[in-house]
């Protein structure tokens, strides 16, 4: 079982592909996460990134451990814990930059692509990203495309990040959303995707609407 839960940065698809991994007992991938890990590395090495082919050899070489456990996430690069550090400003703020890297996505591609596959025989994974159902798993049996408008994201962003001013939350979700919209495959609504807009919904609503969605996909097989 693969479920597919592709959307914008503050759509709150993190919080919810978690929530319906723990509610079905399922394993959860972030894949944001493995390009936000490749990014660390390329800074931590002080590589210019945008010498593309350099970052993608990073990309290759970069020993990476990502849990799939959605009640305990960890990220360890190269013997690294970088599970706090991938989520600084720092690395947000450029890593629209290694993401845009069409060898890097290949690499990383191919890396989601076995944890999915190793995560079967356990009864299946919920995967968050922005190109899952469109390009890493299109065979999921659910496909979400999670949506809120701008605003909502915003505000989302700004209570994750506490203190931040209006222009560092701009940033954060309005040059992001250009950024992103430069790679051709990003939501895109894909064959068989179901649009969830959580604007004006809770967390645990999501995750309910979600779960069920999952369940009836199941029980038509
Ligand atoms: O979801 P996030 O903010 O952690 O994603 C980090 C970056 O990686 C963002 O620029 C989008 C990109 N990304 C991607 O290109 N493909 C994915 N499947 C997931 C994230």
């Amino acid at each position: 079982m693969i479920i597919a839960v592709d959307g914008p940065s503050g759509s709150g698809k993190s919080s919810t592909a978690r929530g319906v991994a723990s509610r079905l007992g399922l394993r959860y991938l972030d894949t944001g996460a493995t390009y936000r890990a490749v990014t660390w590395s390329a800074v931590d090495r002080g590589l210019d990134l945008d010498d593309t082919a350099a970052v993608a050899q990073r990309a290759r070489e970069l020993e990476l451990e990502i849990s799939t456990d959605p009640e305990r996430q960890f990220v360890i690069a190269d013997g690294t814990d970088v599970t706090a550090a991938i989520r600084e400003p720092r690395i947000s703020e450029v890593v629209s930059k290694i993401a845009t890297n069409l060898d890097v996505r290949k690499e990383l591609i191919r890396r989601q692509r076995a944890v999915i596959d190793a995560a079967q025989p356990s009864g299946g994974i919920v995967v968050e990203g922005r190109d899952i159902a469109t390009v890493v798993a299109t065979d999921a049996e659910l496909k979400v495309l999670l949506t809120a408008d701008q605003e909502a994201r915003m505000a989302r962003r700004g209570a994750e990040l506490g203190s931040v001013t209006a222009e560092q939350l701009r940033d954060q979700i309005v040059r992001r959303d250009a950024d992103d919209a430069t790679v051709s495959e990003f939501q895109v609504a894909s064959d068989g995707a179901v649009t969830v807009d959580s604007t004006y919904m809770t967390l645990d609503e999501v995750v309910e609407v979600i779960s069920r969605l999952a369940l009836e996909s199941v029980a038509q097989g």
